[in-house]
């Protein structure tokens, strides 16, 4: 939701900045996840200085078809790339892993056991997933600073909205802010959703290194996996069918098997997430304390996971993904905090910001638009801090017991049903409990139980009393005093939640309702949602100062540095970010080559850790050197994978890393260890961006997978 400031002379004043910001012309390469629509004015000289052989028109352009129409938002978090003129899509392994696992089974272990279709009737639906391709985006924020209030600017986006809807069927139209509210633009998607399961690696090679070598560098990961797009006979979107076709894209990429050197141009076209570029100090202050309190909740849950998986393979398939993500931001944020103390990211922004002040007390008119934004934030941001540091332990902590998910999920299925259908009877919350196929599918009650009893008197220990839960039953009154063992058992026995099976049962009986509304589970989640919502007038208090200031400050940002070209924060909307191939020195004495090869694979292998098994057959293919064209021209080794210093966050995973022509060269698939501040500032002495090289990718899909009908549909550079 937008947070219009109701401040006229404000508004013009702001709109007139960034309208001067937004046209100056100072880029400069490796720093930045630019907007396409802007990289005409802004990045155009320093796009050719970089080396970039491609013009502004050919990465984005509206009028014909651009580098922009091969990339794709893959589900909702990731990016991919399509590579033939028939849909073939790559991405990541790691951003395909939560479909693989769905489509996996114990007998048909594709994500353990890697897989390829050898032919199109052996490409896999994946119900649910979609693709999204960017058709335009638009900057309306100067039409809108033409109306008179609120109240019209939000007629206006309506309208806008409405017409860009009719100009464009079967497209979704949406707007999005930028730079902290100051800018928004309307952006027009197209959606595919019959999207299919092409091939993937085993994970020990997808995921080579597990969670030990995440976030890090040296890597030796083949993090990739192929889906492809269908769409309806006459190439547009459509639901899954039989009658559906691959689609036939704008665009697709060209391949290029020649390999990257030491400074060689590089650029990634994606989708990054979330960055806090526009923060100040005492938000970052807030995020660490908030990260904190995850990652410590985080460590004892996936503690018990991880020891369920170990000791049985089908636990290992059922929580894959849930601890794989689960794990993801939990080793994020340890590496963000060290990064912030090493890096002195606060002190940074602390003396960035008394910079920042200097320049706004030097002119009156200065101080009367943004001389009170960082105080605002700072005044939200105290208000906001022990209630968002309540909630994120109540989050983290009873509300991830897996059953009061199941609860959860549950009421938001019948709740949509009774907005469409008030009168709902039996039938219809029989039918919603199919909306937790998906979730009992990968649950295992045992080990609930144990995630519950440690949660539970986890949140006893460090909850604040006021935030004890009330009344969990029939004597489970006390949480300060209840034995947290008996009132785990007490909720499992008696939930109808805990199994498909149980809940089935309940829905058939003539007391449905009843047997819902005092289910324990239910009764748990209710005793959650109380809490969380004696949070919420503290909280709220806090957003309009937060988002006026938040506002002020971005817009005081881009004055203060006029002349200089400028970037938003990352959200989720299509950038480009370009620089160089680079190696890094992480500390004192050491130095990091930029690539990686096959060898420090056999190097890392180690047939006791689940993270490092290497293949029988990838052993194989190493020993007899048969690496096909994939082989490095100049040391004849396969190349796994490539540092750049490229822009990326977490939602560029699966990014195309390209060439100076365009051409593909390989997939973005982490950052760096030394520089995990990088969401907050940009480092250009340790900031990497780590690439799976495509030759390798190739290499496995050739002669691992066997897969020579894929490498047949691709179209190489010459
Ligand atoms: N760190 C990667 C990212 O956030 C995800 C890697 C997934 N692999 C894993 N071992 N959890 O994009």
């Amino acid at each position: 939701m937008t947070i219009f400031v109701e401040n006229f002379k404000y508004m013009k004043k702001i709109f007139t900045v960034i309208a001067a910001a937004l046209v100056a012309f100072t880029a400069a390469a490796d720093e930045g996840m630019w907007l396409l629509p802007l990289l005409q004015k802004m990045n155009k000289k320093d796009l050719r200085e970089a080396g970039c052989k491609l013009s502004p028109d050919e990465i984005y352009s509206i009028n014909h078809s651009s580098l922009k129409d091969a990339i794709i938002q893959f589900g909702g978090g990731c990016t991919g790339e399509i590579i033939s003129d028939e849909g073939l899509i790559v991405t990541n392994h790691h951003c395909g892993y939560s479909n693989i696992q769905t489509l996996s089974t114990p007998e048909h272990n594709y994500l353990m056991d890697g897989y390829f279709a050898l032919t199109r009737d052996k490409e896999i639906p994946c119900p649910g997933l979609s693709v999204t391709f960017l058709r335009e985006m638009t900057d309306i924020t100067d039409i809108l600073a033409r109306e008179a209030d609120n109240a019209a600017r939000e007629a206006k986006v309506k309208e806008l909205v409405k017409s860009a809807r009719d100009a464009n069927p079967l497209c979704e139209v949406i707007t999005e802010d930028f730079y902290n509210d100051n800018v928004k633009y309307l952006i027009v998607y197209k959606v595919y959703k019959d999207v299919r399961f092409v091939g993937a690696p085993p994970a020990s090679v997808g995921k080579y290194g597990g969670e030990t070598d995440n976030w890090m560098w040296p890597r030796h990961t083949g993090d990739f996996s192929m889906f492809r797009v269908y769409a309806s006979p006459d190439n547009e979107p459509a639901e899954y069918s039989e009658e559906n076709i691959p689609m036939r894209p704008l665009r697709h990429l060209k391949i290029s098997l020649k390999g990257v050197k030491e400074n060689d141009y590089s650029m990634i076209l994606g989708y990054p997430g979330r960055t806090q570029r526009f923060q100040t100090a005492a938000q970052l202050e807030q995020m660490v304390k908030e990260n904190r309190v995850r990652i410590d909740v985080r460590t004892v849950r996936q503690d018990l996971m991880w020891d369920a998986m170990c000791s049985d393979p089908d636990v290992q398939l059922m929580y894959a993904s849930k601890y794989a993500s689960s794990a993801n931001g939990w080793k994020k944020w340890q590496g963000e905090e060290l990064a912030f103390k090493k890096l002195d990211i606060i002190g940074r922004e602390k003396a960035k910001e008394a910079a920042f002040m200097d320049w706004v007390n030097q002119d009156p008119a200065r101080v009367e638009t943004y001389g009170g934004a960082l105080e605002k934030i700072e005044g939200a941001v105290e208000g906001a801090s022990e209630p968002t540091l309540a909630l994120t332990l109540l989050t983290e902590a009873p509300f991830r017991i897996e059953l009061v998910s199941a609860v959860s999920r549950y009421g938001n299925a019948i709740n949509s049903v009774l907005r469409g259908n008030p009168d709902a009877g039996q039938d219809e919350f029989v039918n919603a409990a199919k909306s937790l196929e998906g979730f009992y599918r990968d649950y295992v009650e045992d080990l609930d139980r144990k995630e519950a009893v440690a949660l539970l008197s986890y949140y006893r220990d460090k909850a604040d009393k006021s935030m004890y839960l009330d009344s969990l039953g029939v004597g489970f009154e006390d949480f300060a005093s209840m034995d947290i063992q008996a009132y785990v058992d007490y909720l499992f026995d008696g939930s109808a939640f805990s199994s498909s099976e149980k809940l089935g049962a309940a829905l058939e009986a003539e007391d449905y309702k009843e047997r819902i509304m005092k289910d324990p589970a239910n009764i748990l989640y209710n005793a959650i949602i109380a809490k969380a919502m004696i949070l919420y007038p503290a909280l709220y208090k806090t957003q309009t100062p937060l988002a006026e200031g938040s506002k002020a400050f971005a817009a005081g940002l881009l004055d203060w540095e006029k002349g200089k070209a400028s970037y938003p924060d990352a959200n989720f909307t299509m950038r480009l970010t370009y620089g160089h191939v680079l190696p890094y020195s992480p500390k004192d004495a050491v130095y990091y080559q930029y690539f990686t090869t096959l060898e420090g694979v056999m190097e890392k292998e180690d047939p006791t850790n689940p993270e490092f098994i290497v293949p029988a057959k990838l052993k194989e293919l190493y020993e007899a050197r048969d690496y096909g064209h994939y082989a490095d021209s100049k040391d004849g080794k396969i190349h796994t994978c490539f540092l750049t210093n490229n822009d990326i966050t977490g939602g560029n995973s699966g990014s195309p890393v390209l060439n100076a022509k365009g051409e593909l060269i390989g997939l973005a698939f982490d950052g760096n260890w030394e520089s995990m501040s990088s969401d907050v500032m940009f480092e250009p002495d340790l900031q990497r961006c780590i690439c799976v090289d495509i030759r390798y990718v190739l290499f496995l899909v050739e002669k691992l997978g066997g897969a020579s009908n894929i490498i047949a549909e691709l179209d190489f550079a010459k």
